[in-house]
């Protein structure tokens, strides 16, 4: 039986730089960004979607999704949140779940759903095992800051706009303490490892 080993965390927390560790060890990884990314490319059904949704406004000059103007736009308003997680969700849902059924037929022992939504989407219900991958506050900011060349105030925002990472570690089966160098972080990630393979 394969099992489904959910990945998530807040914003700049890790998950990718865990999940790419895992790659690295050969386990295969279902990348819930990737999916929303490449369901956006022009010709792909949430770019029609989108468009038709939101209007040709939220294109480049190149006829492109613009991915940060959307995501201002999600961030800033509730209510356009809440229409794009209508268009985009049960689309992103069945991409995930057609590659994550392909892997099973694969015969794969193990997946790595990295998936920044995984409670809010309720992918945790399918999970064997949940890892959140946690930060405290400040090196979230920080790491934030310095990833994505935000000011202080717009980290805060993005982050504060999420669901605390606090909630997220309780529901957790396993929390991977991020706050450490990177070595740290592979020494637990070794130890996650042991666990998968010894099921
Ligand atoms: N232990 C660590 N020490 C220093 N920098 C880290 C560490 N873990 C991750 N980072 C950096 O922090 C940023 C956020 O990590 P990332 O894996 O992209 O987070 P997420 O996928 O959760 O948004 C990246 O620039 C990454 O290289
Ligand atoms: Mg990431």
């Amino acid at each position: 039986m394969t099992k489904l080993v959910g990945l998530t965390g807040g914003i700049a927390s890790g998950k990718s730089t865990v999940s790419k560790m895992l790659s690295q060890v050969g386990f295969p990884i279902v990348d819930a960004d990737l999916v929303v990314h490449r369901l956006q490319q022009p010709g792909q059904p949430g770019f029609e979607r989108l468009v038709d949704q939101f209007g040709q406004s939220i294109l480049t000059a190149a006829g492109q999704l613009d991915r940060q103007r959307l995501g201002q736009m999600a961030f800033s308003n509730a209510d356009t949140r809440q229409e794009l997680n209508r268009v985009m969700q049960p689309l992103i849902r069945d991409t995930i779940f057609d590659q994550i059924n392909d892997l099973k037929k694969a015969g794969m022992p193990a997946i790595i759903l990295d998936a920044p939504l995984l409670f809010e989407q309720h992918y945790d219900e399918d999970c064997d095992l949940v890892v959140v991958v946690a930060v405290n506050y400040e090196n979230q900011l920080v790491r934030l800051m310095a990833r994505d060349n935000y000011s202080r105030v717009e980290a805060k925002e993005r982050v504060d706009s999420q669901m605390p990472l606090s909630q997220k570690e309780k529901l957790a089966d396993l929390v991977i303490d991020n706050n450490g160098d990177c070595q740290q972080l592979q020494t637990q990630v070794a130890q996650l490892v042991k666990r998968l393979k010894s099921v």
